[in-house]
């Protein structure tokens, strides 16, 4: 669905922020983590097309990004900002999300009725009327959530989602990437929480000095111990779990790790 290819950025043009940069993005729901500083914001911000590459090509869906203006791919690509501050800028929280759908030329009913389910997913169809700076960091970001749910666009990147939520906002969270697989949208998370990626998502790209260091299905990348430690990422505590219970196969759920315990212990005692 997307494609990159020998993708080079600097913001100084000086020193290289990313370097040869060759993914292809299918539809498996896809977490981009790595240390601080690595580049994943940059990239994620050349796929929506608010950077333009310094050399390389992007495609989504086929098509050259540089062919199509930020504004016009804005009905194909939704982003989530990491800073919820970069993203708000309406008086009302029904405004805010109204917003996204509106600029994109959906009609006004649907656009209301995207807006409002949005902020339902994210628990915030109760404060419409409030003024979004007045909203704590982890609403804000629901909120934020919440504008690019309503636009309804093909291909969703979050930039670290999970900022400041507690176990419902989180909840609310996983449910709502989970809706997304289900409707066969293209879904993309950077994010630092490595028990939220081993739950929500198939495959983990891996970022570190502007270079991807690692790629693959996410039971694969979790067992790269030492290739993790560079990027300084530890991995999921189910998979630290699974290895020190000396489990065969990484298990990324607690169901997963039930089963295979069970099926570990059964053999040691000869039963079936
Ligand atoms: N607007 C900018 N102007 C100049 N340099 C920038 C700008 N934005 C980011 N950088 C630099 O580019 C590099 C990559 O930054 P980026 O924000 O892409 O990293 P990141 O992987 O998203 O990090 P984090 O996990 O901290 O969000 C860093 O060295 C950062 O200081
Ligand atoms: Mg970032």
């Amino acid at each position: 669905m997307i494609s990159v290819s020998r993708l080079h950025f600097s913001y100084d043009g000086k020193s290289e922020v990313l370097s040869d940069i060759n993914i292809d993005i299918d539809q498996r729901s896809t977490a981009i983590i790595g240390q601080n500083g690595a580049g994943k914001t940059t990239f994620i911000k050349i796929l929506k097309g608010l950077l333009k590459p310094g050399s390389g090509k992007v495609t989504i869906l086929g098509e050259d990004t540089a062919k199509r203006s930020a504004a016009q791919w804005a009905g194909v690509i939704g982003m989530v900002f990491q800073n919820p501050n970069d993203q708000i800028f309406k008086k009302t929280v029904l405004e805010e999300t109204l917003f996204g759908p509106l600029n994109i030329k959906m009609m006004p009913k649907a656009a209301r009725e995207n807006a409002m389910e949005a902020l339902s997913a994210v628990g915030l169809a109760d404060k419409t009327d409030s003024n979004p700076y007045d909203l704590n960091l982890s609403d804000k970001k629901l909120l934020c959530i919440a504008s690019v749910l309503a636009m309804n666009t093909r291909v969703v990147i979050f930039d670290e989602p999970t900022i400041a939520q507690d176990w419902q906002g989180m909840e609310r969270i996983k449910n709502i990437i989970k809706a997304l697989k289900v409707q066969g949208k293209l879904v993309m998370t950077v994010v630092h929480d490595m028990d939220f990626v081993a739950e929500c998502f198939e495959r983990v790209i891996v970022f570190n000095e502007g270079k991807v260091l690692l790629d693959g299905s996410t039971d694969y990348v979790f067992t790269q111990t030492d290739i993790l430690r560079r990027a300084c990422v530890s991995p999921p505590h189910i998979v630290q779990l699974g290895a020190l219970a000396g489990l065969r196969r990484v298990c990324l759920t607690e169901d997963e790790f039930v089963l295979a315990y069970r099926e570990k212990r059964c053999e040691e005692l000869g039963v079936s």
